[in-house]
């Protein structure tokens, strides 16, 4: 990836929950990876804020060692200078404690960013204390990690509550897959290229797959996910959001307002889902580690680990063209990607008995971020006209000649951030917008009193979902 650092303003950012797994994985990691790669000014700090008591150094040595532990760390030299941008402030987000400090701390003219990187719950008493304090100017951004609520009202709720303290230009809603280069290069793929675009629609395209299969588990994070499961956790927001990308229509520009509007079109046009188009399964124990139940800790949790379903959209586009989205944890691979699968030719001049596979353009998000489209070719050799089909396979890396890793989804996000530009952030209507489609799912498939299937670790989910699709005359891609 050629890479073209184009410095940002001076800024000063608040981590708030900057000793929680989050920030210490991800948020950190990724500002010191834009900090070795020159595009923090001088000017550029970050201040970690959270309830324990520790001084800088303290937290600039537990920052150091999640650093070290993080695939593709910067060099060494360029850590340390990283830390050295570093501050902590020991804060109490329902009380007074530590206010005065960060407030000494902030500078009055540069950027400020608070980020807040902490549980839900503790949304409303920053948002107040920051209004209350008096640290929110013009120039202030605040970044809001998911789950951003958990059905429409609490999202409702949510939204209405930062609208008390901030505008809505603003508030970051963060959905990550936003800033995956891929997803990016999803809209670069549809609108830089006259090629796919006048085929893309319901005459042409016979249905679209979108997966996100990961072979991982719920871990540690079973408090969360218990009651969140699958549908709230990936579909509502990752899912969708790559839904969005693949079935709105060309926004006039690439901005945030042009980019949302249409992608909020999409989302008031899907149909609603009935229960017998959902499959819902849980992964039961293997050598890859404990059930999802025994993970939870709850034997009796109705959450799931594996969502599939066929959504239609109303729309002129699309109508008449399924797309089915899955996800799952403990799968058979750690594979995202979108499949689009077109019709065939509407007359065979090579025969009935012509061999025959269909078109598909398959656009890989991770690992090996890439295009791959599979076309029909004459097979080489006498006997006659035989077909045969073969992929156009083309990996980015490969294409663009360069080992440069493919930077963390947080690197560009967070940037963004800085930068004022929100076209990767989700807007509040366009959050609540997925709730309300999300709602009556969850409502029809807890009436109609449907428990998850169990499916077995390392496969691609339960079996029905292969039924899903069978009864449609079609089939799942493999996860491998
Ligand atoms: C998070 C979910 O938003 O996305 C996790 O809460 C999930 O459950 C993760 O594992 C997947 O992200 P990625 O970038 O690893 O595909």
């Amino acid at each position: 990836m050629v890479a073209r650092v184009i410095p940002v303003s001076p800024f000063d950012l608040v981590l708030f929950g900057a000793t929680g797994d989050l920030a210490l994985r991800k948020v950190l990691p990724a500002l010191a990876h834009r900090f070795a790669d020159g595009q923090m000014p001088k000017g550029a700090r970050i201040i970690g804020a959270a309830r324990s008591e520790m001084d800088s150094d303290t937290f600039r040595a537990m920052v150091g060692k999640a650093l070290a532990d993080t695939p593709n760390p910067a060099p060494p030299a360029r850590r340390k200078a990283f830390l050295a941008r570093l501050d902590y402030v020991t804060l109490d987000a329902r009380g007074d404690a530590g206010w005065q400090v960060l407030r000494d701390q902030l500078r009055g003219d540069v950027i400020r960013a608070f980020y807040f990187s902490v549980a839900p719950g503790l949304f409303e008493p920053l948002a107040e204390r920051l209004d209350r304090w008096a640290l929110v100017t013009p120039d202030t951004r605040v970044v809001v990690e998911k789950p951003f609520g958990h059905d429409l009202d609490s999202a409702q709720a949510l939204n209405t509550m930062l609208a008390r303290h901030f505008t809505e230009a603003q508030i970051y809603r963060i959905d990550h897959y936003l800033g995956k280069e891929t997803v990016q290069n999803l809209m670069a793929v549809r609108f830089a290229n006259i090629l796919f675009e006048p085929l893309w629609n319901a005459r042409f395209i016979d249905h679209v797959q979108i997966t996100v299969a990961e072979s991982g588990g719920v871990g540690g994070r079973g408090a969360y996910y218990d009651g969140a499961g699958a549908m709230r956790d990936m579909v509502q927001n990752h899912l969708m959001q790559l839904l969005c990308l693949t079935a709105m229509e060309p926004p006039h520009r690439f901005d945030a307002d042009a980019m949302r509007d249409e992608k909020l079109k999409v989302i008031r046009a899907l149909d609603p889902v009935a229960p017998d188009r959902v499959v819902r399964g849980q992964y039961g124990a293997g050598e890859s580690g404990p059930s999802l139940l025994d993970e939870l800790g709850n034997p009796g949790s109705d959450t799931e680990s594996y969502i599939a379903l066929k959504v239609g959209i109303s729309n002129w586009r699309w109508k008449g063209t399924p797309f089915y989205l899955r996800t799952g944890k403990r799968l058979a691979a750690r594979v995202s990607e979108i499949a689009v699968t077109f019709r065939d030719p509407p007359h065979s001049i090579f025969g009935e008995n012509a061999r025959w596979r269909e078109n598909v353009l398959v656009i890989r998000l991770q690992p090996d971020e890439g295009m791959d489209l599979r076309v029909m070719i004459k097979e080489p050799g006498p006997g006659g006209m035989r077909l045969k089909d073969v992929a156009l396979d083309m990996s980015f890396a490969e294409a663009l000649g360069d080992d440069t890793p493919i930077p963390d989804a947080y690197e560009r996000l967070i940037m963004d951030v800085i930068r004022g530009n929100q076209t990767l952030f989700m807007r509040g209507d366009e959050v609540e917008a997925a709730w309300a489609w999300t709602d009556p799912v969850i409502a029809a498939w807890a009436q109609a009193g449907k428990r998850p299937l169990a499916y077995a670790p390392g496969t691609a989910g339960p079996d029905a979902a292969a039924a899903l699709l069978k009864r449609d005359g079609r089939r799942w891609r493999e996860v491998k």
